[in-house]
């Protein structure tokens, strides 16, 4: 029974109006409930679905909350659509230009029930925004974590400190006289063997200190030279040493380095020089770092 109809004058007495309004309040009402019921499921899973993402994720529970989710939002639309959006057709015959005055008075009521229905409907678009924000936040989730974890200072220092022991991968400490010149290895600080941001290739490429740049005069005793071997271009592990021409080598894209002037790119696309470890030997012969890297290793990235 729409209000229309009440204007026209056809709809019985007054009393059964009225009682048909009650009855139509009242299933109205409960449509509502379910309505905000639905939304607020959704809600609920669709924080579960976060949750569980964010603590590491658990592939049923993760499909049984977005199952939840999208149920709750699909059932809480259909259902306003259904039971509380009006539905035609709408007919209005005007007999009359002026109601009788207990149809008025019937209209007046119908009026007023309707304020207090478009509050709760105010309400209902808020669980619906509700549900839909919290389910578009969570989609964004996924995105942000395959952004993998957060670099903090590892993109600006490495494992190598004053006085690390140089070492090989299997833990073995390197001296002075494990190379001949020419010789090349790979070598770590002790503690992060085969850590691949740490590893350094070690170089001699003579038995006498080595100064590659102003500034370095102590960095290459005994002819030991030590470089990053994470290549500043895409960050490849740069290991290959060419003696005849005292090169370093990036196999990815073929950047040459000059070892006797700092590891200096002087071919390939490599935009600046490997980093440079400064070495020291102890009285037992052991190679130490003296410090860590002067500077970031690897490729440029946009906070250098
Ligand atoms: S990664 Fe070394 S040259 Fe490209």
């Amino acid at each position: 029974m729409s209000v229309d109809e009440h204007l026209q004058g056809t709809a019985g007495s007054p009393r059964g109006v009225a009682q048909e309004h009650r009855s139509l309040d009242t299933g109205s009402k409960t449509a509502e409930r379910f309505v905000a019921l639905a939304f607020f499921i959704s809600f609920v899973a669709t924080i579960g679905l976060g949750v569980t993402f964010w603590v590491g994720g658990q592939a049923q529970l993760e499909g049984a909350f977005l199952f939840v989710a999208l149920i709750g939002i699909g059932a809480g639309i259909v259902s306003w659509g259904k039971y509380l959006v009006p539905h035609g057709p709408f007919v209005q015959e005007r007999e009359e230009l002026r109601s009788s005055d207990e149809d008025r008075a019937a209209f007046y009521a119908s009026l007023e029930r309707g304020s207090k229905q478009l509050g709760r409907r105010k309400f209902l678009g808020r669980m619906l925004g509700l549900s839909l924000g919290a389910f578009g936040i969570i989609q964004l989730f996924p995105f942000l974590r395959s952004l993998g974890p957060v670099p903090g200072k590892a993109l600006f220092v490495t494992h190598w400190k004053k006085d690390s022991q140089v070492v090989k991968v299997d833990g073995t400490a390197v001296l002075a006289s494990d190379l001949e010149v020419g010789g090349a290895m790979t070598v770590f600080p002790r503690g992060f063997e085969g850590n691949a941001l740490d590893q350094v290739i070690l170089i001699r490429p003579a038995t006498t200190e080595i100064v590659t740049r102003p500034g370095r005069e102590t960095w290459g005793p005994q002819g030991y030279l030590a470089f990053s071997k994470v290549c500043t271009h895409a960050g490849c592990p740069v290991g290959l040493y060419q003696e005849l021409t005292e090169q370093l080598l990036c196999p990815c894209h073929q950047s040459l380095f000059d070892v006797l002037t700092g590891a200096t790119p002087v071919f390939g696309p490599a935009p600046r020089p490997l980093p440079q470890l400064p070495l020291k030997i102890d009285s037992s012969g052991n190679l130490l770092a003296q410090n860590g890297f002067d500077q970031p290793i690897g490729p440029g990235f946009w906070e250098r």
